[in-house]
């Protein structure tokens, strides 16, 4: 058995080699579950967890899950990097300083936006405590910022941890600001990332938040961000949009450019998915383009073929392997490029998932199966050698059958997929436990040989 520090120098010796030949990371984990988050911070007004996700040697994503309750403030924070965000729940406003434009932009569920870094931003959540829960789920696209020898560097900074490390004279002077306000603002004590409004209780009224977030940020802060009408900023919403694809089986939108401006320059785009019971997007890769996902309702399985190597190597501690898992509300699964992949929902619950892809270019996915599948338009008689069929007629029963594309009825097959992977899971238990068993008989051997 090896160390995972070993696993680990090897990984990075690999990822070294794969880099050369622009390969993805040989061994990563494609399901990443709600359990695994960490929590940033949780306080009555509201909370944030996060997960990192590592795809290839190239990719490194942070998610958060941003969670305020009505009437909550995230304190202004400066982004170092892009952030995506899709708003879940409830409703709330975001304001924005960016290198030349300051704006503010109403957010309501099914909403997606993106800030680019360098940009501050604080959010407000709906003042009306009988509304939900303002839910955010945020990407930020970590290659940028991280540091070559591994060191990571956080998403966004505090904005007024920044200002703090400032002498008083010098914030005094900088912000032109009384003493008063800036003595109020080193010496209390740091407040948490999520704070309550303190609109409408004017006993509460001269702490820090005041006037240094106008001070900063050059905007009249954020107690009368909810007054103002100056909505001209547009976010894309999936539950407002057309689907790119729909049918019975149900829809998927994936953004661009031209619907949403704000993504210019982006290297991430968001899509959404909704399969109805009983259904799959069919088996599909990405040619240019990573996906993350995060199941926003019900669950269903996911599975992910490895693109054979040439070259036939394989390692077993980090190769690449063909997998399938279950996932549910709250998890996070990833699919790098050139990985065919189905998502396939159960006969009892719809399975819906928002993502984002990470896109150098155009990226077309790919369809294996169905009306649009790339083998439609490859010579029957090609077809049949590469799956060594016995004849061309065989293949085309195979293609012809789908009269759909890309999302397609399959019923019981998430229940199929999981009793499947249920069995692979005990198959490798058992294999696990009789090489432990026959280990230890060689090592008692060993032991009574040397007595
Ligand atoms: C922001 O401030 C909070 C509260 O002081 C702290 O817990 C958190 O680590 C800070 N975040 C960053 C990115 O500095
Ligand atoms: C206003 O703040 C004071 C002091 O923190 C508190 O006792 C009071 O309940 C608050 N009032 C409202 C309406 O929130
Ligand atoms: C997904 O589709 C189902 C069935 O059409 C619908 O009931 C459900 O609300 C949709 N979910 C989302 C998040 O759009
Ligand atoms: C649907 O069926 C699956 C397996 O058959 C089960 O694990 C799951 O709990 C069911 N979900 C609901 C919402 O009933
Ligand atoms: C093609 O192969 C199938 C299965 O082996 C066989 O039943 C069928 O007769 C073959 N058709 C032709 C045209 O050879």
């Amino acid at each position: 058995m090896k160390s995972k520090a070993v696993v680990l120098v090897r990984v990075i010796l690999l990822c070294a080699l794969a880099a050369i030949n622009s390969e993805e990371w040989p061994g990563f984990s494609p399901l990443v579950t709600k359990e695994s988050r960490r929590t940033l911070t949780l306080t009555e007004s509201g909370g944030i967890t996060a997960v990192d996700v590592h795809v290839g040697c190239r990719g490194s994503y942070h998610l958060q899950f941003i969670s305020m309750e009505p009437g909550s403030l995230f304190l202004p924070v400066l982004l170092h990097t892009d952030m995506l965000f899709y708003v879940h729940t409830g409703r709330g406003t975001v304001t924005y300083i960016g290198e030349d434009e300051t704006d503010e932009i109403d957010v309501v569920r099914g909403d997606v936006y993106r800030l680019q870094q360098g940009t501050a931003f604080y959010v407000r959540s709906h003042p009306d405590p009988t509304r939900e829960k303002l839910r955010v789920h945020a990407i930020f696209d970590k290659t940028d910022i991280e540091d070559p020898l591994g060191f990571s560097v956080s998403a966004y900074s505090n904005l007024s941890d920044m200002v703090r490390g400032f002498d008083e004279k010098v914030l005094q002077s900088g912000f032109g600001v009384s003493e008063e306000t800036i003595r109020g603002l080193k010496w209390v004590p740091t407040p948490p990332s999520i704070v309550p409004t303190t609109r409408g209780n004017e006993t509460e009224k001269p702490n820090w938040k005041e006037g240094i977030v106008e001070a900063v940020l050059g905007v009249g802060g954020p107690t009368d961000v909810m007054n103002k009408k100056t909505t001209k900023t547009k976010t894309y919403n999936f539950f407002e949009a057309k689907p790119d694809v729909a049918n019975r089986n149900g829809w998927s939108t994936a953004v661009t450019r031209e619907d949403l401006r704000a993504l210019e320059g982006s290297n991430l785009a968001p899509f959404m998915v909704n399969l109805s019971r009983g259904s799959m997007m069919g088996p599909h890769w990405n040619p240019r383009a990573t996906e993350i996902a995060v199941v926003i309702q019900g669950q269903g399985m996911v599975q992910m073929v490895c693109p054979s190597d040439p070259s036939g190597k394989v390692d077993d501690d980090i190769a690449c392997r063909n997998t399938k898992f279950k996932v549910e509300e709250g998890d996070a699964f990833v699919v790098p490029r050139f990985h065919p992949m189905t998502q396939v929902s159960y006969n009892n619950d719809t399975f819906v998932f928002v993502g984002f892809s990470s896109t150098a270019g155009n990226n077309h996915p790919q369809f294996l199966a169905g009306r649009s599948s790339v083998l439609q338009a490859l010579d029957r008689d090609v077809v049949a050698a590469s799956f060594n069929a016995p004849n061309a007629s065989t293949i085309e029963g195979l293609l012809a059958s789908q009269g759909e594309s890309i999302i397609l009825a399959c019923t019981s097959c998430a229940e199929e997929l999981e009793r499947t992977m249920e069995e692979d899971i005990e198959r490798r238990k058992r294999e696990e436990e009789e090489a432990k068993k026959r280990e230890a008989a060689a090592t008692k051997r060993e032991e009574e040989e040397v007595k």
